[in-house]
Order: C-alpha cells, then sequence, then structure tokens
C-alpha cells in the first residue's frame, strides 16, 4: 500500500513563543513524517483571515485570525502515508482538554485557541493550504 500524501501544518504562536517548534517538529519526525518544505513567518491579520475563510461566521472568527497573526508562526508541508489522517491523530483534538495522551495539543496546548498547532482535515483542504502557504 502507497498512499502518500502531503499535508499542511502550522506550528502556532503560542508554541513558537515558547520556542517549542523544534520539540514539535521532532514529534512529526517520529511519527514517519518527513518535512519536505518549512518557513517561519508572519502573517498580517487580513492573509489569517483569508486563510480561516471557512470559519468566517463561527463567533471565534475574529478572535482566531487575531491569534494566528499576533506573533511568528512555522508553516511546513508534511508527507508521509495518509499524512492527513495520521497528522490529525497526532495532534489530537481541538481542545486540548480533550485531546488524547501522547498528542501534541495535550502535550503542549494552552487551551482551545491556543492550541500549539493546525493541521489541514481533508486532502482536499491540504492542497488549498499548501497552495496558500507556497505556491509562489
Ligand atoms: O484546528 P481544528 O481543525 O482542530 O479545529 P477547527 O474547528 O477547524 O477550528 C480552528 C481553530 O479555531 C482551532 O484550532 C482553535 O484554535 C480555534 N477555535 C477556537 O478558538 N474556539 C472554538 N470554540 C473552536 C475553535
Ligand atoms: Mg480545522
Amino acid at each position: 500500500m502507497n498512499n502518500v500524501e502531503q499535508t499542511l501544518s502550522i506550528i502556532k504562536p503560542d508554541a513558537v513563543e515558547r520556542n517549542l517548534q523544534d520539540e514539535i517538529k521532532q514529534e512529526f519526525i517520529n511519527k514517519g513524517f518527513e518535512i519536505q518544505k518549512e518557513k517561519k513567518i508572519h502573517i498580517s491579520k487580513q492573509e489569517a483571515e483569508q486563510f480561516y475563510k471557512v470559519h468566517e461566521t463561527k463567533p471565534f472568527y475574529n478572535e482566531l485570525c487575531s491569534y494566528l497573526s499576533s506573533g511568528p508562526i512555522v508553516v511546513m508541508e508534511l508527507s508521509r502515508e495518509n499524512a492527513v489522517l495520521e497528522n490529525r491523530k497526532l495532534m489530537g483534538a481541538t481542545n486540548p482538554e480533550d485531546a488524547e495522551e501522547g498528542t501534541i495539543r495535550k502535550k503542549y496546548g494552552i487551551s482551545i485557541d491556543k492550541n500549539s498547532v493546525h493541521g489541514s482535515d481533508s486532502l482536499e483542504n491540504a492542497k488549498i493550504e499548501l497552495d496558500f502557504f507556497f505556491k509562489n
């Protein structure tokens, strides 16, 4: 079986601020992900609004976009078999309080908004999100 996929991962401002990026990158590597592309950037609120457009109607949208643009983030293209699903499993539940032991959000997340990582939720969205950050 060979179902190698690419997915987008973001190490969010709360984790970069605590200098956790190397530790979190190692979590991906330990689970067999290859980091194929990587950059540290600081996006504008408008870019965050574009990235999170699917959440436009949610009550947390404005805060979410302010937060993602509040400091540097590390965006990565991760590759492995079933990368989209395996990354979601490794990240854990959106709310760190609900995340399983051993997941990144359980280990490093502070709260539902400061949950340390983003990961694409489908192969289709992975392509769109990778293009957003890595297509010139
Ligand atoms: O990131 P994930 O796909 O697990 O969750 P989402 O439902 O797509 O929400 C996107 C992001 O919005 C989350 O990762 C949280 O940072 C934030 N969020 C929030 O601040 N408050 C909520 N009630 C739900 C999500
Ligand atoms: Mg999501």
